[in-house]
């Protein structure tokens, strides 16, 4: 009898405190198992008289059914906390926000270079392109501007070093490579990056022009206003704005200008900005091009195209457009 009151204390015990269900099935056999204990109790019974058997077996069967009744407990406790773990662990808090994936937008820069490209589609121009890294013979010596000339010093060109390459530092090499593939008439704006040795609020050492350029009979100097007066008109939608030519130099036109827009009239007080240069395509460059220049003539300009985007959108620091400050890029979805 004593036997059976401590088997039943131990399992109690035991039971009360597995926490896991492999836990309980051990646990489960050392009691009810092939030798559990309780087990052993009922193999012991047939040595017994009947008498003494049935007085024994009576009270081993409920010490049985208190232990099954503590494993079942066991088991239902944990069950219970099984599933309130795993119910805690996938719980979602319905209150936090969402996380979106958020709306991006075209950056300033390329949608001004989007309306710039419709535009001049309206004039009857192609969009035309080029390598970034050139080499010196594109984007100086077929220009007309040999070795040692010093318009060379003109740009802060970065070179490669020990290599013929650069990165180019303005658009104009495209006149070239594009003057080899085609024969006039031809009429193309060249987008793209130029890099220059420049750092500060209106510089960056990389930055985006928009080289033209028209090659046709008879194209003249007065073809380059009315075409840059169209353009600048429609872009910064003023019927009414003036361009302006100064004489200027540049190796690859003759003559060639420097391009202002009137940017303010206060009572006949005008602001010009300067925005690029342009002038008549200068016939050595026709001819490093593999075009006739006794037959064809054109003009090309070459303009900023970041100047052009602050402009338009009254930014006053060309940094902004490459620091990828989210909440400055956002004022332009
Ligand atoms: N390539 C010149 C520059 O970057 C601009 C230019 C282009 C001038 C075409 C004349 C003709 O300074």
């Amino acid at each position: 009898m004593s036997d059976l009151k401590t088997i039943l204390q131990e399992a109690t015990g035991a039971l009360t405190e597995v926490m896991t269900m492999s836990d309980l099935e051990q646990t489960k056999a050392r009691f009810l198992g092939k030798s559990g204990s309780l087990t052993e109790q009922l193999k012991a019974l047939g040595k017994l008289s009947p008498e003494e058997k049935k007085t024994a077996g009576a009270a081993i069967n409920e010490v049985k059914q208190q232990v099954e009744a503590l494993i079942n407990d066991a088991k239902n406790r944990i069950l219970n906390a099984e599933l309130e773990a795993k119910l805690a662990a996938e719980a979602i808090d319905v209150t936090l926000p969402g996380r979106t994936s958020g709306l991006g937008g075209l950056h300033p820069v390329t949608r001004c270079l989007e309306r710039i490209e419709a535009l001049f589609a309206t004039m009857g121009f192609a969009v035309a392109d080029g390598p970034e890294i050139e080499t010196d013979y594109y984007c100086f010596t077929a220009l007309n501007t040999p070795p040692n000339h010093p318009a060379r010093s003109m740009q802060d060109t970065f070179y490669v070093l020990n290599s013929e390459n650069l990165l180019r530092s303005h658009t104009s090499p495209v006149q070239i490579r594009y003057m080899e593939a085609h024969q006039p008439p031809l009429r193309i704006i060249c987008p793209g990056r130029v890099y220059r040795c420049d750092h500060d609020a209106t510089h960056s050492p990389m930055f985006h022009q928009i080289e033209g350029l028209w090659i046709d009979e008879g194209i003249s100097l007065a073809d380059l206003k009315g075409t840059l007066t169209q353009f600048f008109r429609a872009f910064f939608e003023r019927d009414d704005m003036q361009i302006r030519f100064r004489p200027s130099f540049f190796p690859f036109v003759e003559p060639g200008v420097e391009v202002d827009i009137e940017w303010e009239n206060k009572g006949g007080k005008i602001k010009w900005l300067e925005i690029g240069g342009a002038g008549v395509v200068h016939p050595q460059v026709l001819r490093n091009g593999g075009i006739d220049p006794e037959k064809y003539s054109g003009f090309a300009f070459g303009m900023g195209l970041d100047r052009l985007t602050m402009l338009k959108y009254g930014v006053n620091d060309l940094r902004l457009f490459f620091e990828n400050d989210i909440k400055f890029l956002a004022q332009f979805r």
